[in-house]
């Protein structure tokens, strides 16, 4: 390689006249200093678990609205502002944010409010009813008052229980309390509580209603202005991001995305600022990454399922040197597939009930489509069509199931 291509290759990382001047400000993790169109949502929170302050414990909260409509946000915000008041004033809160869909069981839930609380203990191995012990001691001991988070709280294997649990707390302790905020974008799911974990859980209740086109417009603009370099995007660049994401429900999340990849093709086309057309282009990347992020979020058996069908795909298409007929996989291939494929990797297959199941499930999530199969084939096969990149499938879970 010649020297030129070299330095050209090294230039362009050092290229200071990028469109970001801090990208990390758009991701998801990012909270940013204020919250456009969440402020009665702030208020309404900061209300509820203010009078920890004062040592009284608390209401539970229950927080319900449709995905992006800043529930997360709006909670970390607010409970990061109330740990840098308390600290600063020594008043003993703690606060505790856990995303059930990474800690799905009680024990993990007791495992990680046990490890923010005692950073010293190894919790590995120990009974939940002990390590539950440990935590009231630690509670009682430092007079501590606890807000636990449970975001996602949908995915969280034995709701009541946990939820009981953590609440039961508050009648053994002598000093010290614990309160919940659940989280969830499941609107059905506080009706599927049983009555007893119901009135616990929503002694309090707040909804997040979806961003209109105008309040997503207002967060980009003020995201932007922390992520972007002055002038670095257009107002069309935004309006037209808040328009797409105001289809997708209002969602908020699906509004930054966009603006963060626009961003990223405008760096890779070395343009000095985010236009429409930016946004058009990013529209697509955003709706493969997010397919790509639901399949990373799979049932593992789903996934094995999935991938067995994408090798299955690209082998089939591999294979076929005329033509340019379309690959055909029947349910009976699929099937077979899978199994071999589980059983490489060390897991049971499913019964062919199961998997049908799953793969009714993976249709009904639009990763693929399944028809029954016409003439010259068995009794009730079906034939099962990927409708998303097998090459990009394979990609993410070789890494996912296999690495
Ligand atoms: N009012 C707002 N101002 C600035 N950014 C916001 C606002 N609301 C949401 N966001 C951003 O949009 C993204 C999605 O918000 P958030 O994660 O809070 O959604 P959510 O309601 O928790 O969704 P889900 O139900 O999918 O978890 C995040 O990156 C968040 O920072
Ligand atoms: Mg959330």
């Amino acid at each position: 390689m010649a020297e030129d291509s070299i330095l050209e290759i090294f230039n362009r990382h050092v290229k200071r006249n990028g469109v970001f001047k801090n990208r990390d400000a758009l991701s998801p993790h990012y909270i940013p200093s204020n919250l456009p169109y969440r402020e009665e949502q702030v208020k309404e929170l900061s209300e509820t678990v203010a009078p920890i302050l004062s040592g009284r414990k608390p209401e539970n909260v229950f927080i319900y609205g449709k995905t992006g409509t800043g529930k997360t946000v709006v909670t970390r915000y607010v409970l990061k502002r109330l740990g840098e008041f308390a600290k600063e004033r020594e008043i003993p809160v703690n606060t505790v944010y856990i995303n059930c869909r990474i800690h799905n069981t009680r024990s993990s839930v007791f495992i990680k409010i046990g490890r923010e609380l005692l950073p010293d203990d190894n919790f590995l191995g120990l009974s939940t009813a002990y390590i539950y012990e440990r935590i009231l001691g630690k509670v009682r001991e430092a007079d501590i008052r606890l807000m636990v988070v449970l975001d996602e709280i949908d995915k969280l294997k034995g709701i009541s229980e946990t939820v009981y649990a953590l609440n039961r707390a508050n009648d053994e302790l002598e000093k010290g309390s614990i309160s919940i905020i659940g989280i969830s974008n499941v609107l059905t799911l506080k009706d599927s509580l049983d009555p007893r974990t119901k009135s616990t859980l929503c002694q309090r209740e707040m909804i997040f209603p979806p961003y209109n086109a105008e309040g997503l417009r207002k967060i980009l603009e003020d995201r932007a202005k922390e992520g972007f370099r002055e002038g670095a995007v257009s107002d069309g660049a935004i309006a037209l991001a808040a328009a797409y994401a105001a289809r997708q429900s209002g969602d908020a999340r699906y509004a930054l995305q966009l603006l963060l990849r626009a961003g990223d093709i405008a760096e890779e086309e070395g343009a000095s600022a985010v236009t429409e057309e930016h946004v058009e282009k990013a529209k697509e990347r955003v709706e493969e990454d997010i397919i790509l992020e639901m399949i990373e979020a799979l049932p593992e058996q789903e996934q094995i399922l999935l991938l067995a069908m994408a090798k299955l795909v690209l082998a089939k298409k591999g294979q076929k040197t005329l033509g340019s007929g379309e690959v055909v996989i029947t349910s009976g291939e699929a099937y077979e597939a899978y199994s071999k494929l589980a059983r490489e990797l060390g897991k049971d297959p499913v019964s062919d009930r199961w998997f049908r199941e799953y793969i009714s499930e993976l249709a009904m999530y639009g990763i693929l489509n399944v028809v029954q199969a016409g003439k010259g084939f068995r009794g009730n096969t079906r034939i099962i069509k990927l409708l998303f990149s097998p090459v990009k499938i394979a990609d993410v879970l070789q890494r996912v199931l296999v690495a």
